[in-house]
């Protein structure tokens, strides 16, 4: 995506990002000079990975370290994470703050049990801490949510922010399939990992509540203030009850005067939150506004690369002020 946007970041932002260094899971490559894009996809591809490049430092690595070390602008991070053990993805971001770099995450779970701290170490440094993939990946829910609470106040939010409990149940919904039918067949057409349970227990959406909550409406919470109900109950007379009421099961997660929650709940059919396949959407419930409603594709690595972008291009910007 660097790549193909190379021209129009240059066009219209002044902005020509150099990739300086690269970590993965097995080793790292740091050059000064930067990093052909080209180059690197080509060395990701081979069987050797990064160490088929010049500079490339062999495993094991502590990325912690190559972050504080190099002399990067900005981290961008894309590394897995979970809520059981956050640590490391937590250090990265903390190592890139404390060395004066900013920071791009598209990794949920250093926010869903950090935020505050996080967002806390970034303006201590004096950096910029940006994570608008994390919820709705190219769909910037968050974006929207915070240009919202500008000058309107957000009373309550509704939103489906999980595209593989969403396949699931619009799969039991449409075609009738029993719950383990319809994961089998998300797995298959890889919406589903082969331990579905961040999503199927509503962990990633819990998750995506909090970033949003605490992006937009200054909630101050973590992953263990949601309460949180999954979707592996929810059997095919549950979902044909609801279909005949006119209604469609899905997985809401709901943001009011109550807290942050997440349970399958029977929304209108043909209404803002019955949605097709893996798609996201949230409702804004506004003061003055009323209701405002986006909806979009929740995943995949081109729409995420381009929060990515996004975000580097703000950062950029701000810098420029
Ligand atoms: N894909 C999406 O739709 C999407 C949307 C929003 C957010 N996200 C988040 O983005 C992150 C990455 O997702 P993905 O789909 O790109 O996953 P992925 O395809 O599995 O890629 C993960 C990358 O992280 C690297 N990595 C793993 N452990 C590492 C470590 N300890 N240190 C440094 N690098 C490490 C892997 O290296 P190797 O190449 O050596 O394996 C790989 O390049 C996840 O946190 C995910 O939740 C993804």
């Amino acid at each position: 995506l660097l790549d193909q946007s190379r021209e129009r970041l240059v066009a219209a932002h002044g902005l020509k990002p150099t990739i300086v260094g690269v970590v993965d899971s097995k080793s790292a490559v740091f050059s000064h000079q930067g990093i052909d894009t080209r180059s690197l996809l080509e060395a990701k591809r081979s069987s050797r990975g990064l160490a088929s490049l010049s500079g490339s430092i062999p495993s094991p690595v502590n990325a912690a370290e190559l972050i504080t070390d190099t002399d990067a602008d900005c981290l961008v991070q894309a590394v897995p994470s979970n809520l059981s053990a956050p640590a490391a993805a937590v250090d990265q971001l903390k190592a890139a703050f404390v060395s004066q770099k900013n920071a791009v995450t598209v990794t949920k779970a250093p926010l869903g049990v950090a935020m505050s701290d996080l967002i806390g170490t970034a303006a201590a440094s004096r950096v910029q801490f940006r994570y608008s993939g994390t919820v709705g990946a190219g769909t910037p829910f968050l974006d929207l949510a915070a240009s919202l609470a500008k000058s309107d106040q957000i009373d309550s939010v509704e939103a489906i922010l999980n595209g593989t409990t969403n396949f699931i149940l619009s799969s039991m919904h449409d075609r009738g399939m029993t719950y383990a039918q319809a994961l089998a067949e998300a797995t298959k057409l890889g919406y589903a990992e082969t331990d579905p349970t961040n999503d199927v227990d509503g962990i990633d959406t819990a998750v995506k509540l909090v970033i949003l909550a605490n992006h937009a409406m200054n909630a101050g919470r973590t992953f263990s203030d949601v309460k949180v109900q999954g979707i592996r109950s929810v059997t095919a007379a549950h979902v044909a009850a609801a279909k005949a009421a006119g209604k469609a099961i899905r997985l809401v997660g709901r943001i009011d005067a109550r807290g942050l929650r997440v349970a399958p709940e029977e929304v209108l059919a043909n209404g803002p939150l019955d949605l097709p396949g893996a798609t996201n959407a949230a409702v804004f419930n506004t003061t003055t506004c009323g209701p405002v409603v986006l909806r979009g594709s929740g995943a995949g690595g081109p729409n995420t690369a381009t929060a990515i972008l996004r975000d580097l291009v703000d950062i950029w910007r701000s810098t420029k002020v």
